[in-house]
């Protein structure tokens, strides 16, 4: 069969979002295939409570104060409205530990109801809409343990001086700043006034002036519609850089001419990205550098990308992650998912991207490196995780997006984008992502109108290259499919080499000639060693190679597991200092989950744990907190 059809089904444009649906019909899936999800209805965002099918909110106007002593943003959000039911009378938005302190239409009190909270998703606020008008005032306060802020103080900064705050919003937190409708097929412009103490900057996801006046009043514009969770704050000691034309950096002093040689290559990877997927739709794009407490490597907010200051390597080993705040742009950004069982639309397709831009400006073999070790994640993940969790389409419902966060969505999507463009041909395929993003540009899409879009252009295109069987056992079902690409690398093969020599004893360690190598090269020689080594084994390395005193994060994380694995004692002052100066939660997570499974290692992480904790971001805790109590 090589027809699509019977996969997709129809999508109203916005369908009623029920965090408790009804089971439907879909259409129904081959015999063969097993798909828990098979009730699952395409397009309902079972995360949010809001009824965009009903009444549409469509541009915000957001004033707020950010009070550090209290730690409370507060002021007002406007939300214009569009109904898509003449008969509507109630606008349901999302909020999560918010205070509501009125709701009005033109100063005239409206009836609202703030219904029960749900522990993850927050509590639904239902509002009487007025008889006449399109626009309603909420007057607000968050809570200071809002799920999507971080407030830190000012030692817990580069500069020590001066308190920072920055947001994070996907997958399900903007709720816990603004009340909106927070899901990602609604799209909103927006503007937006922030007030700071005087000597700080604030910068959003929108047009921002590098030369603003540092007055305490800072004023945004996003002309373009974004999905919630791409609004993002940040407020701090900032300054700027300029990095190339349309590319510069902001961090605070102490980072900023790092942060700017680091990530050098952004302008020269904008224009590549631009030459093969069509013209950046976002104006400028600038990189924001936060505290390490930052809880992922990266958040593409449009404009400004969120980047950990973790990966400032001082020599470009880890800019992969810029390729893939950038790659967002087109995939997610302007290509939305509609819902977070989407997700892989968004991090697969970026994924993939990654991989291109990486090979475009640094050359195939690092990409090929890359492409590995990114692999190797993904066979970790496999093994790890149950069957529905290794699914592309997965059914998240009654469960929160940030407690499956794994390689699936991201290196499966990849491997899957990877395949196609290896049955069409690289040039075919190119072309078919570039009309992608043009045709569902800025808009929110499910799973199954990619499928339809698939079908009608490369399935059509390409009938005796492609297989909707295949393509159906890619996105629903578990695992990887058999026959699907493996990425290699030359230069990996002298890795395994030398280090199948130095573990059958013929070589010892500070024989083997690593002077060329690069990080990749030492992350795959870490990353493949043998689960138990010996404490002379682990000394020799580390007298050889200095691994306890790298500088380099991604070493270093590669290097702890191991030392973590094998109690190498040595190591762990290294690993303290490490868990509570980072809270990047891909860097801190497996050390914990490593450190829990023996009672010394237990202790040791509850002691760091509780010393690394007001630190470190909200999501990082959750994310940690249970296992390692
Ligand atoms: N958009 C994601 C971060 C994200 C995903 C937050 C899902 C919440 C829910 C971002 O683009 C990302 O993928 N970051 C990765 C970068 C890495 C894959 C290069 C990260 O932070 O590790
Ligand atoms: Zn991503």
């Amino acid at each position: 069969m090589k027809n699509l059809a019977w996969l997709v089904t129809t999508l109203p444009l916005f369908t009623a979002c029920s965090p408790a649906p009804e089971v439907s019909e879909t259409a129904p899936a081959p015999a063969a295939v097993s798909n828990s999800a098979d009730n699952i209805k395409a397009g309902v965002d079972y995360h949010s409570f809001a009824n965009p099918s009903e009444v549409t909110v469509t541009h915000l106007d957001l004033d707020l104060t950010a009070d550090f002593d209290a730690s409370v943003l507060s002021g007002t959000a406007t939300l214009t409205y569009e109904k898509q039911l003449p008969e509507a009378d109630t606008l349901i938005v999302d909020t999560r530990d918010l205070t509501i302190q009125s709701v009005t239409a033109n100063g005239v009190s409206l009836d609202y109801q703030l219904q029960a909270a749900d522990p993850e998703l927050g509590s639904a606020l239902e509002i009487t809409l007025p008889e006449a008008g399109n626009q309603v005032t909420i007057a607000y306060a968050t809570s200071p343990q809002a799920s999507g802020v971080q407030w830190l103080t000012p030692s817990q900064t580069a500069g020590k001086e001066y308190p920072f705050l920055f947001t994070q919003s996907q997958a399900v937190h903007s709720r816990s700043f603004i009340p909106l409708q927070d899901s990602p097929q609604v799209r909103v412009t927006y503007n937006a006034t922030i007030h700071t103490p005087e000597a700080l900057l604030a910068v959003m996801s929108a047009a921002n002036d590098p030369d603003t006046e540092r007055d305490g009043e800072y004023e945004f514009t996003m002309p373009q519609p974004v999905p919630s969770y791409l609004i993002a704050l940040a407020i701090g000691d900032l300054h700027f850089k300029p990095m190339g034309e349309r590319t510069g950096v902001y961090a605070e002093p102490a980072l900023l001419d790092a942060a700017a040689e680091e990530f050098a290559d952004t302008e020269s990877m904008l224009e590549a990205t631009e030459s093969t997927y069509g013209p950046y739709g976002w104006d400028r794009y600038d990189l924001l550098i936060l505290p390490p407490s930052f809880p992922f490597g990266g958040m593409e907010n449009p404009r400004l990308s969120f980047i950990t200051p973790t990966v400032i390597a001082g020599d470009r080993s880890l800019v992969s992650l810029i390729a893939h705040e950038l790659a967002h742009s087109w995939s997610g950004n302007t290509v939305t998912n509609a819902t977070w069982r989407d997700l892989w639309l968004n991090e697969g397709f970026t994924t993939y991207l990654t991989y291109r831009i990486m090979e475009m400006i640094y050359g195939h073999d690092r990409y090929r490196m890359e492409a590995v070790l990114g692999y190797q994640d993904l066979q970790e993940d496999i093994a790890a995780l149950p069957a529905n969790d290794q699914i592309l389409a997965i059914d998240l419902r009654g469960r929160n997006p940030d407690d499956v966060f794994s390689d699936i969505p991201y290196e499966k999507g990849a491997l899957f984008l990877r395949e196609l463009e290896q049955k069409v041909g690289r040039e075919n395929f190119d072309q078919f992502l570039l009309g992608y993003f043009k045709h569902f540009a800025f808009k929110s899409i499910t799973t199954d109108q990619f499928i339809a879009y698939l079908n009608d252009t490369l399935l059509t295109q390409y009938p005796d290259k492609l297989d909707a069987v295949r393509i159906h056992q890619w996105i629903f079902e578990p695992g990887i499919p058999a026959g699907a690409p493996v990425p290699t690398s030359d230069a990996f093969a002298i890795i395994d080499q030398a280090r199948q020599d130095w573990l059958a004893g013929e070589k010892s360690a500070d024989s083997i000639d690593t002077a060329n190598w690069t990080v990749h090269e030492w992350l795959y020689f870490l990353n493949n060693l043998p689960e138990q080594l010996s404490d002379e084994q682990l000394q020799a390395l580390d007298e050889a190679f200095g691994l306890t005193a790298s500088s380099n994060n991604e070493i270093a994380h590669s290097w702890l597991l191991i030392a973590v694995k094998n109690q190498y004692q040595p190591a762990y002052s290294r690993l303290y200092e490490y868990l509570v100066s980072i809270g990047r939660n891909k860097l801190v997570k497996p050390l914990y989950r490593e450190l829990v499974k023996t009672p010394e290692g237990k202790v040791f992480a509850q002691k760091a744990f509780a010393e690394a904790k007001p630190g470190y971001h909200p999501l990082t805790i959750k994310a940690n907190e249970d296992f390692v109590k």
